[in-house]
C-alpha cells in the first residue's frame, strides 16, 4: 500500500538508517561514518579488479560498478556506499570527448571556448547513461538497509574541467572566460546543470537514498563571485531535487568562507572541509541544515594516537551541528593504509553511540 512505498514513513530500509536520519537532522544511535574516494586506490581489491579496465570503460560496467561499490562496504562497514563513477561520466554521455588518464584526471580533447562549443554538450536522458541506472537497481537490491549516495559534479567544477582541458590549479582559463564572457559563462553554466540535474535524477528515480553534488573547486572564488556566476547555477540543480525526496549535500573543498553561502544554495548538508572547525562552520551555515566532515585526510597517514586525537574533537565539535556525517574533509588518499579506515568507523560508532534510556 502507499504506506509500504513511502520510504519515509517504513521503520528499517536505508531511509530509515542513521546515515539518512542525520541528514534530516534527525536523532541517530550513533554518528554516521563515510568516506568521500572510499572506493577506489587506497584498496588492493579495488587495484585487482581494476587492473586491465579504464576508468570510463569500468564505470559503465553495471556489475563492476556494484562489485567496487561494495568493497568498501563490506570492509570498512560504513553507514553508507557511494556509487562508483566520475563527475566526468555525464559529460561524456553528452557528447564531449574526454578521457580519465591516471594520476592526472579529466583530460578533455577539445576545451570550451565558444557559444559552438556550448552547443555541442547535448542534453542527457536515462538511455544515455543507461548503465547507471542498471548499476544503481542491482546495487540497491544488495545493500539492503545500507544506503546508496549518488553525485555529481557541480556546474562550476565541471565548467573548469572542460575550460581548461585538464586539471588546474589556478583555474585561470575558467576565470578569464568567467569574468571576460560573462554570457558564454552562463550558457555553458546552464548546459552543465541540466546534464547534472538529468543524472541525479536518473540515479534518485533508480533508487539512490541521498545525492551529493560536487563543487570540490568552487573555493577558488570569493564570496561575491561564487554567489554572482556559480550559485545560481548550483541552485538549480539543487532546486530541482526539492521534491525528489531524498536529502541533497553540497560539497566543496577550502570553502570556509562560502558555507554560507552554500547552504543558501538549497542544500540538506553543506560538506565542509578539515580547514573549518565544525562548530564554527555550524554558526555559518545555520540550524536548518546537518553538516559532513572534516577530518583531514593526511591525518590519516599520522600515528593511530593522532588520529584518535582528532576523530573525538570532530565527533565533539559535530554535537554542535543539529545533524553530523562524519567524513574526511576530501577524498582518501591512494597511500591511505584500508586498517586505519576501518578502525576509525569503529572509533566514530563507538565515541558517538547514544544508549536509550
Ligand atoms: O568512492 C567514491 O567517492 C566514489 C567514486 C568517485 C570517483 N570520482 C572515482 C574515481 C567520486 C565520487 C569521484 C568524484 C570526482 N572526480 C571529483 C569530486 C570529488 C573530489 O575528489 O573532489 C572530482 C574532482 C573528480 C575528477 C577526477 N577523477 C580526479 C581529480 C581523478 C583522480 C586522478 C588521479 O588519478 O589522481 C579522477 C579519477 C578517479 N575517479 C579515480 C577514481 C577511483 C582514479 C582512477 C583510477 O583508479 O585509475
Amino acid at each position: 500500500g502507499a504506506a509500504a512505498r513511502d520510504g519515509e514513513s517504513r521503520r528499517g530500509g536505508p531511509a530509515d538508517s542513521p546515515f539518512v536520519r542525520a541528514c534530516r537532522r534527525e536523532p541517530t544511535p550513533h554518528t554516521p561514518v563515510w568516506f568521500m574516494r572510499q572506493a577506489g586506490r587506497s584498496l588492493p581489491e579495488y587495484r585487482e579488479i581494476r587492473a586491465n579496465v579504464g576508468m570510463l570503460d569500468s564505470c559503465r560496467r553495471p556489475e563492476l560498478v556494484a562489485e567496487i561499490t561494495l568493497q568498501p562496504v563490506r570492509r570498512h562497514g560504513v553507514d553508507a556506499a557511494i556509487l562508483f563513477s566520475d563527475i566526468v561520466v555525464p559529460v561524456a554521455a553528452a557528447g564531449v570527448d574526454l578521457d580519465i588518464v591516471p594520476g592526472t584526471g579529466p583530460v578533455v580533447a577539445q576545451p570550451v571556448r565558444t557559444a559552438e562549443d556550448v552547443q555541442r554538450i547535448r542534453p542527457i536522458t536515462r538511455d544515455d547513461v543507461s548503465y547507471v541506472d542498471e548499476a544503481v537497481r542491482l546495487l540497491v537490491t544488495e545493500l539492503g538497509d545500507t544506503p546508496l549516495i549518488g553525485f555529481a559534479g557541480a556546474p562550476f567544477t565541471l565548467a573548469s574541467y572542460l575550460v581548461e582541458g585538464g586539471p588546474s590549479r589556478t583555474h585561470a582559463k575558467t576565470k578569464a572566460l568567467m569574468y571576460g564572457q560573462p554570457e558564454l559563462w552562463h550558457a555553458l553554466c546552464a548546459r552543465l546543470a541540466e546534464v547534472t540535474l538529468s543524472f541525479l535524477t536518473v540515479q534518485i528515480e533508480a533508487g539512490v537514498s541521498a545525492v551529493q553534488l560536487f563543487d570540490s573547486w568552487a573555493g577558488a572564488l570569493s564570496e561575491a563571485d561564487y554567489r554572482r556566476y556559480v550559485l545560481p547555477h548550483s541552485a538549480y540543480v539543487l532546486a530541482g531535487l526539492a521534491h525528489a525526496g531524498v536529502p541533497r549535500i553540497h560539497f566543496g573543498v577550502g570553502t570556509g568562507e562560502l558555507l554560507t553561502a552554500m547552504g543558501e544554495a538549497g542544500a540538506d548538508v553543506v560538506g565542509v572541509d578539515w580547514r573549518t572547525p565544525l562548530d564554527v562552520a555550524t554558526r555559518r551555515i545555520g540550524p536548518d541544515k546537518a553538516v559532513q566532515g572534516n577530518l583531514d585526510p593526511t591525518v590519516l597517514l599520522a600515528p593511530w594516537s593522532v588520529v584518535e586525537t582528532e576523530v573525538r574533537r570532530i565527533v565533539e565539535q559535530g554535537r554542535a551541528a543539529p545533524g553530523h556525517v562524519f567524513n574526511l574533509g576530501h577524498g582518501v588518499l591512494p597511500e591511505t593504509d584500508p586498517d586505519v579506515l576501518t578502525r576509525v568507523v569503529a572509533l566514530v560508532h563507538e565515541v558517538s553511540a547514544r544508549h536509550a534510556g
